[in-house]
């Protein structure tokens, strides 16, 4: 049972959120097929045109504000896991969306950043906005203005947490990967750290991720079923 299990490390990615409206990167349908990752999510596309880069995140961090996206069974069954176990359990997500916050996770570490955060070129300040930003978006700390950006790690940049992560996997005895296709390094190495660490590892997603041949257990379908039906059948 999984209160035999002292120290979870759960790591979600797009797919948990699935369910509550929020697009997934590579499915057919995903964000990946109608922007270019160069153009919306480097360093590069936004020194390039700005006025894109906030375009693509506004629009995204608007929908947070949708009554329609709500977390769903998965996200709630991850915060009930949470306050129910006896032991250690560390969220890792890779989504920048707020939904398991609002399911009630509170030990969540957002690798990738956070839409709901913003932060200034100019000062380094950060600091929550729902608002959309643009170059006339003035710095609360400093005043310039032309240096607000998402808080939001772009590819070639260094993800966040990644001490606090790295400790959680040479120290956990379950590692849960949910909703990720296992293709975005250094999450999709996480396995590997909690296998050499010793612990048991399950891949709970629709179908096999790029590296599903790495986990001892795979378990395919709606996140928004097979979690709750995971917690439920370890937890007790
Ligand atoms: N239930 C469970 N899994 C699902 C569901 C669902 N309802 N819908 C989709 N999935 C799975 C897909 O099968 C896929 O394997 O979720 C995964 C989503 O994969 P991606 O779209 O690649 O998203 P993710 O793995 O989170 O991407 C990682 O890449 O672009 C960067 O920074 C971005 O954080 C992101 C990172």
């Amino acid at each position: 049972m999984i209160n035999k299990y002292q120290n979870i490390v759960i790591l979600t990615g797009a797919g948990i959120s699935a369910e509550s409206g929020i697009q997934t990167f590579r499915a057919s349908d995903g964000l990946w097929h109608n922007h270019r990752i160069e153009e919306v999510a480097t360093p590069q596309g936004f020194a390039n045109n700005p006025a894109l880069v906030h375009e693509f995140y506004n629009t995204r961090r608007q929908q947070l504000l949708d009554p329609t996206v709500q977390p769903n069974a998965a996200h709630l069954a991850l915060g009930r896991l949470e306050r129910e176990h006896s032991g250690n359990v560390l969220l890792v997500t890779q989504n920048v969306d707020d939904l398991h916050e609002r399911a009630g996770s509170e030990n969540l570490l957002h690798m990738h950043g956070e839409l709901n955060k913003i932060r200034c070129n100019h000062c380094g300040m950060g600091y929550d906005c729902m608002e959309d930003i643009g170059a006339h978006t003035e710095c609360k700390s400093c005043g310039k203005t032309g240096g607000m950006r998402p808080h939001i790690v772009w590819f070639g940049e260094m993800p966040l947490y990644m001490r606090q992560i790295e400790t959680a996997l040479l120290h956990c005895d379950l590692f849960i990967s949910i909703g990720t296709s296992g293709n975005v390094y250094p999450a999709a190495g996480f396995v590997e750290v909690a296998r050499d660490s010793g612990a048991h590892t399950v891949e709970l997603n629709l179908d096999p991720g790029s590296n599903s041949e790495l986990f001892h257990q795979s378990i395919n379908g709606f996140a928004s079923q097979i979690v709750p039906a995971f917690v439920e059948q370890y937890l007790c």
